[in-house]
């Protein structure tokens, strides 16, 4: 007998319920993994809203850390005892413990606890791809990361700042905005006070910047494209305030014929050599000291809804982790 989180219905953190199910032998392909740590991502809260619809009933979920327990028929490169780390496959990562394609986990290396490998994959994979493949980050490139003081945001700003880059970042108060500088952020904006376009604009001297990371969606796509300088790339990659309206693409010739991209980690981490590769660079980053992981919340797994609560409020910094 395990036990999981799962929902019946779309709605708010009331939806989820912590249920006993049974556990069978892994399929082939699969992997049986015992979890000792869950992510929490504010993807969670799109599946469990219904922003983005899954079949339900429907467990919850995408990254997690455990020892694997069994192995499926076909899988040679996992064994029994093995710390796996993973950020994708199907649903369901808040649980006790559960089958997930083998393909998806990577080994942790010992050096890492199961908390900072429950707190890394998701958003330290999304931190990978935003800055060394969407827009491949330059020495004395000018950037602007909106959130800088949540998950992916603090991770964003530690690593462009390793990498050279000037760092603007947006945040919601004060205290994140220490926190967001305390990790790199060059110059945090606190977007409650002032516009961000123009403080942008002001800091990089009127030219504006390389590229927006873009995570929140509706209140800020807009004003994201205003701070951008010519040919520059807008990355829109969340919609933690709500999904993007539609707009015309004439204005991105307007604005200095600007590129927009909508990119998902799981198209980046799609084949198993690209999880890998950008697996062995987050981990090269996090073990050399470049990129601190800092785990600022943690909940048990049974108290999910809290810790979703404590996320849509914006009252977490950093990562979070549930522990089953
Ligand atoms: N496309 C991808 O591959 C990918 C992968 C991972 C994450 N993401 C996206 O990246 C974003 C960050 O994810 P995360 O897990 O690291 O979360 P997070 O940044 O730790 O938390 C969300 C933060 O967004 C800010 N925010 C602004 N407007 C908000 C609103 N209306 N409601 C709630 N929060 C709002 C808040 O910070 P302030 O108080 O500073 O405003 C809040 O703390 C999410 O949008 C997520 O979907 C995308």
């Amino acid at each position: 007998m395990s036990r999981l989180i799962r929902f019946e219905r779309t709605g708010g953190p009331e939806v989820l319920q912590w249920v006993d199910c049974d556990v069978a032998p892994p399929a082939p392909g699969e992997a049986q993994v015992r979890h000792c740590a869950v992510g929490l991502n504010y993807i969670d809260v799109y599946h469990r809203s219904g922003l983005y619809p899954v079949p339900l009933p429907s467990g919850l979920g995408l990254e997690a850390s455990g020892v694997v327990e069994a192995v499926g028929d076909g899988v040679v490169d996992l064994r029994p005892g093995d710390r796996v780390a993973y950020a994708g496959g199907a649903l369901g990562a808040y649980a006790e413990r559960r089958n997930i394609v083998a393909d998806r986990l990577v080994r942790l290396p010992d050096a890492l606890s199961f908390e900072q490998g429950a707190a890394m994959m998701l958003q330290g994979l999304t931190a990978q791809y935003l800055l060394r493949r969407t827009y491949r980050v330059q020495p004395g490139d000018a950037i602007l990361i909106h959130a800088a003081a949540g998950g992916v945001g603090l991770l964003v700003c530690q690593w462009a700042k390793a990498l050279g880059a000037t760092v603007i970042g947006t945040v919601g108060s004060d205290e994140k905005a220490a926190l967001a500088q305390l990790y790199g952020c060059d110059h945090p904006i606190v977007y409650t006070r002032e516009r961000v376009s123009s403080r942008v604009r002001e800091l990089t001297g009127g030219e504006g910047v390389a590229v927006v990371y873009d995570s929140i969606g509706k209140d800020t796509f807009l004003d994201s494209l205003a701070c951008l300088r010519p040919m520059g790339m807008m990355v829109s990659f969340g919609n933690a305030s709500g999904p993007v309206e539609s707009f015309d693409p004439g204005l991105l010739g307007k604005m200095g014929s600007l590129f927009l991209t909508r990119p998902s980690l799981f198209a980046y981490s799609a084949r198993r050599e690209d999880l890998l590769a950008m697996a062995e660079e987050l981990f090269t980053v996090v073990l050399s000291g470049q990129v601190k992981l800092p785990i600022n919340q943690q909940f048990p797994l049974r108290d999910a809804a809290v810790a979703h609560r404590e996320l849509e409020a914006r009252r977490t910094t950093g990562s979070t982790v549930l522990i089953p």
